[in-house]
């Protein structure tokens, strides 16, 4: 018997090293239930009384041997394998990337973006409106009825008689106005629409951004300090503001607004034309027929608005001489900015 369980040891541990891959058919074959070691320890009952203990004690051993044997091999193959996995899938990290175009904002998001940040920044919130918009809101109720001549200097998209592509952001102050008691303090920016020529260089199409402040006492001089505010802000600290007198139905009195030169700091140069200032907004206190269409009572309410080309600016900011740039969507000239 002793030496039945010797031949099984030396077979088995053999097998064992010799082994590739089938580790498993190997346990079963000595350690299984019908396996050799097995079979040898059945036998055990013929044995004397003295041997039965010195012979289990031999064969647990060598059970022992083989199941260290057999885990030490699984280890081996195990990590054999691993290599294998890694030899073949080797990663050079070194080598370079492929480069991923990465987009970038167009520069009329850019100025709007930095606009609203500004007026944000003073307590201005954004109130948005409709871009079809009702004859009544785009015109009437800002003091420009039917057949109003200051209707020439916005030629208008119309739907119909009484739906059209809205000119201006002021629709919006309307509807603002409307729906929210004073005080208000808003801006509303985004598409406006305006014929003009075909054979214009504008196009049909243009970015505004409008403000408009609502309360009890606001005088010209609110509306003076929050554009100055604005233009240094926007354009440096040593920017100065000029009102010019001008004329809009929606507000009473009006005026145009230049900054001065941002780029020779007013002295004159090929961005201000030579004049020093940079007209950049049309402005004023807001009509008092206005107020009272919104339902806003102009003895105890008064307010004042702005309002700007984003184009324009960006413009000036960036020194681009031909509005259609922004539109042609020609990725030579976006890739600039
Ligand atoms: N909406 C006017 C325009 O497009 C600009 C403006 C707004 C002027 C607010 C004064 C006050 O011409």
């Amino acid at each position: 018997m002793r030496e039945k369980l010797a031949r099984i040891r030396a077979e088995a541990l053999e097998q064992i090293h010799g082994v590739n891959a089938d580790l498993e058919q190997i346990k079963i074959k000595y350690l299984g239930k019908k396996g050799e070691l097995t079979a040898v320890l059945r036998g055990m009952g013929e044995l004397s009384a003295e041997e039965r203990p010195i012979i289990g004690q031999l064969a647990n051993e060598i059970r022992t041997d083989i199941e260290e044997a057999i885990n030490e091999k699984a280890q081996e193959l195990q990590e054999r394998a691993l290599d294998c996995k890694l030899k073949a899938e080797k990663l050079d990290v070194t080598m370079p990337g492929k480069p991923t175009p990465v987009g970038h904002l167009h520069p009329l998001t850019k100025v709007q973006r930095e606009l609203e940040d500004i007026f944000i920044g003073m307590g201005f919130s954004i109130a948005e409106g409709p871009e079809v918009e009702l004859d009544y809101y785009n015109f009437q109720a800002l003091n420009i009825p039917v057949n109003h001549p200051a209707r020439d200097t916005q030629d208008t998209f119309y739907i119909t008689d009484n739906i059209l592509l809205r000119s201006q952001t002021s629709p919006v102050q309307v509807r603002t106005m409307e729906h929210q008691k004073p005080p208000s303090r808003i801006i509303s920016r985004g598409r406006v629409y305006r014929s003009d020529s075909l054979e214009s260089t504008l196009p049909p199409l243009f970015q505004q951004l409008e403000g408009l402040v609502v309360d009890r006492v606001m005088t010209m001089g609110d509306l003076k300090g929050t554009l100055d505010v604005f233009a240094k802000k926007m354009f440096g600290e040593s920017t100065k503001v000029r009102f010019r007198p001008h004329h809009f139905p929606f507000t009473e009195p009006s005026a145009e607004v230049d900054v001065s030169c941002f780029v020779c700091g007013g002295r004159g140069c090929r961005v201000c034309k030579g004049e020093g200032w940079i007209e950049i907004l049309g402005a004023g206190m807001v009509h008092p027929f206005v107020l009272s269409n919104c339902g806003i009572d102009p003895e105890v309410y008064s307010g004042f608005a702005f309002g700007l080309g984003i184009e324009r600016i960006a413009m000036k900011k960036y020194g681009i001489d031909d509005i259609r740039l922004f539109y042609e969507n020609d990725e030579r000239f976006l890739d600039q900015f």
